[in-house]
């Protein structure tokens, strides 16, 4: 885990910020890649709420992570559009043939998978994102190819 008091640093230098929690959310999710367990009480006692409301937050926006990710990061997009087009089973292909859950990483740490909600591809659903990349009519092959890690 990241030192506290780094933590602490980045957290004051927002709290004067109207509504400060997102941006310090962004700041720790660019600074580490996600956000350390670590920060939720720091958060907590600078903004003066409970460490639950903290992680309430950090839970409801997808773009948050509380671990580190892999080497790659898949996002799939899961809204309705890409969902009537074949996304849900390209999703749970990817999960079963990487055997990860959502938000999971594989254990060589190359591969994270995401959902996301639309990626506006809807029109060449089904869309994914791979390392910031965008995949319209997404197949497991197109998704993995970029990648060109091994992949069993
Ligand atoms: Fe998937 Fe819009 S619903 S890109």
């Amino acid at each position: 885990l990241p030192p506290t008091e780094e933590i602490a640093a980045l957290v004051a230098a927002k709290l004067n910020l109207e509504g400060p929690l997102l941006p310090i959310l962004h700041e720790l999710q660019e600074t580490y890649g996600y956000i350390p367990e670590n920060a939720l009480g720091i958060m907590a006692e600078a903004l003066n709420i409970t460490r639950a409301e903290v992680h309430g937050v950090v839970s409801f926006y997808h773009d948050f992570r509380s671990r580190p990710a892999g080497r790659h990061v898949i996002k799939i997009c899961r809204a309705e559009a890409c969902q009537a087009m074949g996304g849900a089973a390209l999703g749970a292909a990817v999960l079963e043939r990487l055997g990860v859950e959502w938000h999971g990483t594989t254990p060589d740490g190359a591969i994270t998978i995401e959902p996301i909600y639309c990626l506006g591809l809807c029109a060449c659903g089904p869309a994914a994102m791979v390392d910031g990349r965008l995949i319209g009519r997404a197949t497991f092959e197109t998704v993995i190819e970029p990648i060109g890690e091994r992949v069993k």
